[in-house]
């Protein structure tokens, strides 16, 4: 082992408490990164145990939605709802929302700006119309099903302004990628109407499930990832968040769909499934109530406390972004204003 490697050993605990839970970063953990660990296994085995786990927590929480959601989600990899909301209300909550002042933080990826709030309880109580939504029980019960953890989602509004005046910066994005080793959701309302003007989201029906190419494909990466210094494939990924051509999908037998989707539809999808945001070719905005709950993957069961487990996870991620917010104003990765997103 080299020295190096040797001084951060302290280290050991920590890298061991991430591999048994949802940590992915090859780089970032030398445990999880290991050739010979992946060499025997240790990723494939990682993603066979989450994704044995999560089907048997979903089965437990069956009667949460209908029959026929669950079969979407489970042969799809989503389940997409046009119409959502009855129209007026959707209208009452559209135009609160693009009426809301607070704290925005905003960040750029490839020429698209970013801004997203993160809506708290707290922020919501003072936004009716995005309680309401927070609330409604078709929702909440979708997405404690999808989650597989029976805890409502944590929420933001985005508002991505395509083709904005800044600097260009990477764009993890707009590749096709799966977001972790393990089935996880977000969900979106749609605010805005989505076409090819603002982007619409591309995802891979099928490409949740957990088939032999796909695990084959999982072991290659994770060699691949495995890579040090100048083996390194310079522009290739190292956070875990694997990336997939478009040769390897025709491989596997996959083809994606793009979601040109209108106003007041909602997607959940599980994120273990390939996917990436596609291309917008005007200078547009798009604008969705953004929602996601991550969980540890190797813990078998749920809570039994929905809504007092919502408000804990909300209580910790509001802290873990305070703590960011300094370091990457710093790094000029972020920035943060109080007033309205740009439209
Ligand atoms: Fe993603």
């Amino acid at each position: 082992m080299p020295a190096h490697r040797l001084t951060k050993l302290w280290k050991l605990p920590l890298w061991l408490v991430e591999l048994l839970a949802w940590g992915k970063s090859f780089k970032n953990n030398p445990v999880i990164g290991s050739y010979w660990l992946n060499r025997c296994g240790l990723h494939v085995l990682r993603v066979v145990i989450a994704h044995g786990l999560f089907r048997f927590r979903l089965l437990l929480l069956a009667a949460l939605v209908p029959a026929a959601d669950r079969r979407a989600f489970l042969r799809d990899g989503y389940v997409l709802k046009e119409n959502f909301l009855p129209p007026e209300q959707f209208q009452r909550l559209r135009d609160e929302l693009l009426h809301y002042e607070g704290e925005v933080r905003e960040t750029v990826e490839g020429t698209t700006l970013t801004q997203r709030t993160f809506m708290t309880h707290e922020v919501r109580n003072g936004t009716p119309q995005m309680a309401a939504f927070a609330n409604d029980p078709r929702l909440d019960h979708l997405v404690r099903y999808c989650s597989s953890k029976n805890r409502p989602p944590l929420f933001y509004v985005e508002n991505l302004c395509n083709h904005a005046n800044v600097t260009p910066r990477p764009d993890p994005q707009r590749d096709m990628h799966a977001d972790t080793f393990h089935p996880c959701v977000k969900g979106w309302l749609y605010l805005d109407p989505v076409d090819d003007r603002n982007g619409p989201f591309v995802y891979v029906p099928g490409s949740q499930r957990l088939g032999w190419a796909r695990l084959k494909w999982e072991y290659r990466q994770s060699l691949e990832a495995c890579k040090k210094g100048e083996a390194r494939a310079p522009g290739r990924y190292w956070d875990g968040s694997f990336r997939v051509s478009a040769q390897e999908l025709t491989e596997m037998g996959f083809a994606p769909r793009v979601f040109r989707v209108p106003a007041n539809t909602l997607l959940v999808a599980n994120v273990y499934g390939f996917h990436r945001r596609g291309e917008a070719n005007a200078a547009s905005h798009r604008m969705t109530i953004w929602m996601q709950a991550r969980d540890n993957p190797f813990n078998p069961i749920f809570t039994p406390i929905p809504r007092a487990a919502g408000r804990a996870f909300e209580w910790v991620w509001e802290r873990v972004l305070r703590r960011l917010d300094g370091p990457r104003e710093l790094a000029g990765e972020q920035r943060r204003f109080t007033g309205r997103f740009s439209r």
